[in-house]
């Protein structure tokens, strides 16, 4: 198995002092930092956008992941890109573009992964797996912070980690993300997951240090 990273999702932090929201998980060890982008489009919420990402990118050295809910990806990769992301996720049910964007990501040397939400099926992914870095499984539908974690995705991560094996790519990361909290990272890690996203079980915590460590024991790694 390998070593499981927590990412801990800003949207579920204090956006009045974000700063020192991310200089706090930072200072506790968090692998990532997971920026939901979303447009009101692809889902019924609007967050934040590239400024937000070149703002809060000289406040840290841990790496940005960028998880972009919105429609037309490849027509605003590139000014994440410029932002600073070091991994930009899109959805595929948001363009009928997939690969041309994993490559228009790649070439810049940032990470690439798709995204995938609860109800679409993994052969949309199967032949694209030598050119994704990360698949991330929404555990949640996508939108909010602080959904139900959906018990199903148990059995998908499962499916896609035997994907990876039988293809030869289980060098690819799995990112889960929704209700992810200590009660349910048991079973999605022991099915394969080695990404975790958190909101509102990190940042909703007033105390980040145990909040993450909590992720980390109830972890089967
Ligand atoms: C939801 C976002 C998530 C969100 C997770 O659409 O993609 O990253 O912040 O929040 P929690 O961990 O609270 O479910
Ligand atoms: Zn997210």
């Amino acid at each position: 198995m390998k070593r499981v990273q927590i990412a801990p999702s800003i949207l579920s932090a204090d956006f009045s002092k974000l700063g020192e929201e991310i200089k706090d998980v930072d200072f506790h060890g968090a692998d990532w930092i997971h920026v939901d982008v979303m447009d009101g489009h692809f889902v019924p919420n609007i967050t934040i956008g590239s400024l937000v990402v070149r703002a809060i990118r000289p406040l840290t050295k841990v790496p940005l992941d960028v998880h972009l809910m919105i429609a037309d990806p490849e027509k605003y990769v590139p000014e994440f890109i410029a932002a600073g992301a070091d991994m930009i996720s899109f959805h595929v049910e948001a363009t009928p573009h997939v690969q041309r964007i994993l490559h228009m990501i790649k070439s810049a040397n940032v990470r690439a992964a798709v995204a995938l939400t609860p109800a679409t099926p993994l052969s949309t992914v199967e032949h694209i797996l030598p050119d994704v870095d990360m698949i991330l499984l929404m555990t949640v539908n996508p939108g909010f912070g602080g959904q139900v974690f959906i018990p199903q995705m148990v059995e998908k991560t499962a499916a896609l980690r035997e994907l990876l094996i039988r293809k030869h790519a289980d060098h690819i990361d799995i990112e889960v993300d929704g209700g992810i909290a200590p009660e349910t990272v048991g079973a999605i890690v022991h099915a394969g997951a080695n990404l975790l996203v958190a909101g509102s079980s990190i940042f909703g915590k007033r105390d980040r240090k145990a909040a993450m460590e909590a992720l980390r024991v109830a972890c089967p790694v």
